[in-house]
């Protein structure tokens, strides 16, 4: 459950600097126009088949091929054509991707500013029937690993976010790069027509918490008209919806909207003017708001405008405020503390006021709460290359390999730290080809590592002894030469790494097929749960035989009834650790077998019964034999 709030969001570059919210001046116009190079934006026209220069906005628009790797370009039915003909970012719901494939699909975004810095993300998706079937779906969409909100669209609501708020987040990401996720929750094919991210200025925002949830923008002057107000006339392109009344929005007795016609500046802020305005509560989380004024009258001799801000529920109540005449002024109540619970504001003159009070714009932001954290960034770019130079292509190996824990990539295990690390990868029979990849060397939580069956080459490289935490690693069915390095034959000696699948150059094929006249190969037996157990102590004599010492327990010398020997390796009950290791290797070894090496005959995992039962290789000791070829530990 998401915990949500809302928040003030500060508006740090004044409104007279940014937010330009009428259309005045014309040179002020041309001159933005020629400097608009929409710096460190990212716009993204999902399912276009090429960029472009948005004419409405003057923003630079790109098709989202470089941004995500599946998903399917879709057009929305004709019929829907003529709604482009309205103003604002509309020409980008032509076109949608949709993901009839996978549950997680999701789109990499890598703004220049990097990691820790803020950014103001939104999307928009409109359905339009682009797939002929009148049905228009219910998804949700993450930012990095986190639960941002449910897309649910009808047929009355065919465009989300609906027309009266813009939903955007503010986000300050962990790692350079943002994945904004699509999960397909099991009410329709999601999809998306535009992805935009802004980055904002650092310190106009608090800054104690990840991410907020845009709840409302209002521009309360302007025109009693429904406009949106965006870039370039918000240097942030924040989107502004231009209304005087809107929702809950109560204006009490608004008098005469201020003449601005004498003023000679270019901001002329048209403003509505309200006696005593009052938004109505906002129910439970907690609340983040921002009020924004402007003083848009020449000064009239003895005539103060004098106001309080209060927030009822909220515990503030401002000190009176007068303003400054075309100079901005943003209160964001609190210092950034959100309200909690529900709130209503209003402002009033004070009686001191020869003027009604006067509002130009407000915010109200929600707080989303981060609950998850990212997987440890390391092992994300590791695993990132590793997908890279094997282009591994997998419909779920996109956004964050292990968070949300239902969403993680198949293939892999993480750890169920709080940033999480991937401890086994099981890459067999995924038509790798090359060299194993250094990459590798830096998943360093890394237990097992499983690249059987694979096209191989090179040496088995050094560095894979250097993964400290490495149990088991098969490199069986690949073409990789040379010897095996010396620091992993003492780890195997040392009985703290299983290797499967390695072999000595030069000596092995004697030297195994002498082992092999020493080998009792056994064919798979299966066990049948736990009443096995009785069989496993009468198997062993009681554990009479103690043949070696694993990681996780001792190994036993058995006998089956056919008179075969194995060797049955029993997990120590004061091992904890040892249980995951153990199942890890009964899941390892039961896909893996060769003629030449020791196989697992089968095992048992329940209740008290917790043992991998080997075939057994006579002569004693055959790690001392077999240095590099490796059998059991
Ligand atoms: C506006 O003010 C007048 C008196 O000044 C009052 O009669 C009226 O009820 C007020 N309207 C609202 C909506 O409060
Ligand atoms: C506005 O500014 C222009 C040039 O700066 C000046 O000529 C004009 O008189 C001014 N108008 C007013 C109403 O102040
Ligand atoms: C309001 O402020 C007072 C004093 O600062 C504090 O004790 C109280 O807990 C606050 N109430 C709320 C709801 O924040
Ligand atoms: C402001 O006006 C509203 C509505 O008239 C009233 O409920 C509120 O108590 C007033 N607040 C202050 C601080 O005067
Ligand atoms: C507006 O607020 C002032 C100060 O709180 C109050 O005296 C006045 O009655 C209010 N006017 C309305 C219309 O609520
Ligand atoms: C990889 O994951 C897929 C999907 O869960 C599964 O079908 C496949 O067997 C897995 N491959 C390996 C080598 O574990
Ligand atoms: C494995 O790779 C080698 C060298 O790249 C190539 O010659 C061989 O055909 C590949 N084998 C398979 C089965 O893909």
């Amino acid at each position: 459950m998401v915990l949500r709030a809302w928040l003030v969001f500060v508006l740090l570059i004044s409104i007279l600097d940014n937010l330009k919210l009428a259309k005045g001046d014309s040179t002020e116009h041309a001159r933005r126009r020629l400097v608009d190079q929409t710096p460190g934006f990212i716009s993204i026209d999902c399912g276009a088949t090429s960029d472009y220069l948005d004419e409405g906005t003057g923003i630079f628009y790109k098709s989202d091929s470089g941004f995500i790797d599946t998903g399917t370009n879709n057009a929305i039915s004709p019929e829907y054509y003529s709604l482009m003909a309205s103003p604002n970012y509309v020409r980008q719901i032509k076109n949608l991707r949709s993901f009839p494939q996978g549950t997680k699909n999701c789109y990499t975004l890598k703004p220049e500013q990097g990691k820790n810095s803020k950014y103001l993300i939104r999307a928009f998706f409109f359905y339009g029937n682009y797939d002929n079937k009148n049905q228009p779906s219910k998804f949700d969409i993450y930012v990095g690993v986190n639960f941002w909100t449910t897309v649910s669209l009808s047929e009355l609501n065919q465009f989300y976010p609906p027309w009266d708020t813009f939903p955007d987040i503010i986000h300050v990401p962990l790692s350079d790069s943002i994945c904004v996720c699509l999960i397909n929750t099991g009410s329709g094919i999601p999809f998306i027509s535009a992805l935009e991210l802004r980055p904002l200025s650092k310190s106009n925002y608090p800054t104690n918490f990840g991410a907020l949830s845009f709840g409302s923008r209002l521009d309360i002057g302007a025109s009693s008209q429904v406009e949106l107000i965006r870039y370039k006339d918000d240097v942030y392109d924040r989107l502004w919806l231009s209304r005087s009344t809107l929702l809950n929005w109560v204006p009490i007795n608004t008098s005469s909207v201020i003449d601005t016609h004498d003023s000679n500046d270019s901001y002329q802020l048209p403003a509505q003017v309200f006696e005593n305005c009052t938004y109505n509560p906002f129910n439970g989380g907690k609340y983040y708001v921002c009020f924004h004024f402007a003083e848009i009258a020449k000064p009239t001799q003895g005539k103060k405008r004098e106001f309080i801000i209060d927030v009822e529920g909220g515990n503030y109540t401002s000190e009176p405020i007068t303003l400054e005449y075309l100079k901005p002024l943003s209160i964001c109540p609190q210092n950034g503390q959100p309200f909690e619970g529900g709130f209503r504001f209003s402002i009033n003159a004070t009686t001191e006021s020869g003027l009604p009070p006067i509002l130009n714009a407000f915010e109200v932001y929600e707080v989303i709460s981060l609950r998850y954290k990212p997987t440890d960034p390391r092992d994300i770019a590791a695993i990132m290359y590793i997908k890279q130079t094997y282009t591994i292509s997998r419909d779920d190996w996109q956004g964050d390999p292990c968070v949300p824990h239902q969403y993680s990539w198949s293939n892999l295990t993480c750890s169920s730290d709080d940033a999480p690390r991937i401890i086994s990868l099981y890459l067999s029979s995924s038509k790798l080809t090359g060299k194993i990849a250094p990459s590798i060397s830096d998943l360093t939580a890394l237990q097992y590592l499983d690249l059987s069956y694979n096209n191989l080459t090179g040496n088995v490289p050094e560095f894979l002894a250097q993964l400290p935490n490495l149990k088991i690693l098969n490199l069986r069915g690949n073409n990789l030469k040379g010897s095996v390095p010396e620091a992993l034959i003492q780890k195997s000696r040392d009985g703290s790494l299983v290797l499967r699948g390695l072999q000595i150059e030069g000596i092995h094929i004697s030297f195994l097929n002498f082992l092999n006249s020493i080998f009792i190969f056994i064919l798979i037996f299966i066990f049948l749960g736990c009443d096995i157990y009785p069989e496993v102590v009468e198997m062993t004599n009681s554990f009479q035989t103690i043949v070696g010492e694993g990681g996780f327990g001792k190994v036993y010398l058995g006998i089956l009834k056919d008179e075969t020997k194995v060797a049955i390796k029993l997990l120590s009950p004061s091992s904890k650790q040892g249980y995951k290791e153990f199942q890890a290797e009964a899941q390892l070894l039961m896909i893996v077998y060769h003629r030449n090496l020791v196989s697992l005959v089968g095992y048992c995992d329940e209740g008290e019964c917790k043992a991998l039962i080997y075939e057994y290789m006579a002569n004693g000791n055959l790690q001392q034999h077999l240095s590099g070829i490796l059998v059991y530990t």
